[in-house]
């Protein structure tokens, strides 16, 4: 079976640390924890980063912080993975579907504008699949408002927007590092920010609500445990070394797959100019003809693993019954995407002709 998704580190890579953090029993808080904090500052050049367990708990950090709840509204984008949502309802505020370009899939300026209100707290701009596109327009709008903006850019460590790394460009930026990621540390999550305020509040949160001060702990709020460990850590700074080479030949493979694939009707996710995207998934809308579900099928009996693209998050059982207001585009573009495989390896030509076989 051709799997949809290869992890980019190996047990060789991290087996000499792993001895080395056994062997001294420093399992948390230690050095790696400290180093990979400070690559992914390096690399995003945000002024602050904190790790966490998920990209989950970290986006919902961001809640917690910046006091959304009940009575608040969070403006989301609506083609992501649920937990997007999750974190907002689980405070008590109101997600508000904000639908998608059907191009790019991310959170249309018109629709914001259209759904920003006094209760609107915060706007969660989501890179679909790893892409920022459209971002940078999004945080204009925001700063008009003078709305917080947060990231869920779970799927986009490595993509970039005006030359501004993720990261480095909303008031929050969420990561994580799902073994669906091009980073993985199994699981795992970071936040980024460049404001000094939100960076000290975080650092007091997920330390239990502590600060270290004359040699004690003083537990000055209430906060939380998100921590990642320090075996963890090491994968992440491993792989966070060859991320740019990961980018490069994620693209190639990209291209090598439009050539393929678009002549036969298929339509690739659409990057903005100005954009360098990860392909964290690669996902194209299959022709109109053809149900994505059947050809999944088709291609599972030829030995491929492909899955949907991602979820129209208005659109599902719990969000649909809730608050019964699907976004359209969203919905359209969760019945008919498909993610490919994409890593370096790779028989493109043997996926692309059992595509085409499927279709004749
Ligand atoms: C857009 C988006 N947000 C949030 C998450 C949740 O990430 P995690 O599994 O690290 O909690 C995911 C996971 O796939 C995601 O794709």
């Amino acid at each position: 079976m051709i799997k949809l998704i290869k992890p980019y580190i190996s047990f060789q890579e991290i087996e000499k640390e792993f001895q080395e953090i056994f062997e001294s029993g420093y399992f948390t808080r230690g050095p790696y924890v400290k180093t990979f904090a400070e690559r992914i500052k390096e690399y995003t050049k945000a002024k602050h980063a904190y790790l966490a367990t998920s990209a989950t708990t970290a986006l919902w950090a961001c809640m917690r912080l910046l006091n959304i709840m009940s009575g608040h509204e969070v403006i989301v984008s609506d083609f992501s993975f649920p937990a997007t949502a999750n974190i907002v309802e689980d405070v008590g505020a109101k997600p508000v579907f904000a639908d998608v370009s059907p191009d790019t899939f991310n959170m249309l300026p018109e629709e914001l504008e259209k759904k920003i209100t006094p209760k609107t707290k915060a706007v969660l701009f989501v890179d679909a699949l790893g892409n920022p596109s459209g971002i940078h327009e999004i945080k204009e709008i925001c700063q008009k408002h003078q709305i917080p903006l947060i990231e869920d850019a779970a799927c986009a460590m490595g993509s970039s927007e005006r030359d501004v790394k993720c990261g480095n460009i909303a008031d929050l930026t969420c990561f994580s590092f799902h073994p669906r990621k091009l980073l993985t540390t199994g699981e795992g999550g970071a936040i980024t920010t460049n404001s000094d305020r939100l960076s000290e509040l975080l650092a007091v949160k997920l330390a239990h609500g502590s600060i270290f001060h004359e040699g004690k702990y003083d537990f000055v709020d209430f906060g939380y445990n998100f921590r990642l460990p320090e075996l963890q850590a090491v994968m992440g700074i491993k792989q966070i070394e060859k991320l740019d080479a990961i980018v490069q030949s994620r693209n190639a493979i990209r291209n090598q797959f439009i050539q393929e694939l678009e002549p036969i009707g298929f339509k690739a996710q659409r990057v903005s100019p100005g954009v360098e995207y990860n392909v964290q998934s690669l996902v194209f809308q299959v022709p109109k003809r053809i149900q994505r579900d059947w050809l999944v099928n088709k291609l599972k009996d030829a030995g491929i693993e492909t899955t949907l693209g991602t979820y129209c998050l208005s659109g599902t059982t719990y969000y649909r019954k809730r608050y019964n207001n699907v976004q359209p585009k969203a919905w359209e573009l969760q019945n008919t995407t498909i993610t490919f495989p994409c890593y370096e390896g790779l028989d493109v030509d043997f996926i692309c002709n059992a595509v085409r076989r499927s279709l004749q």
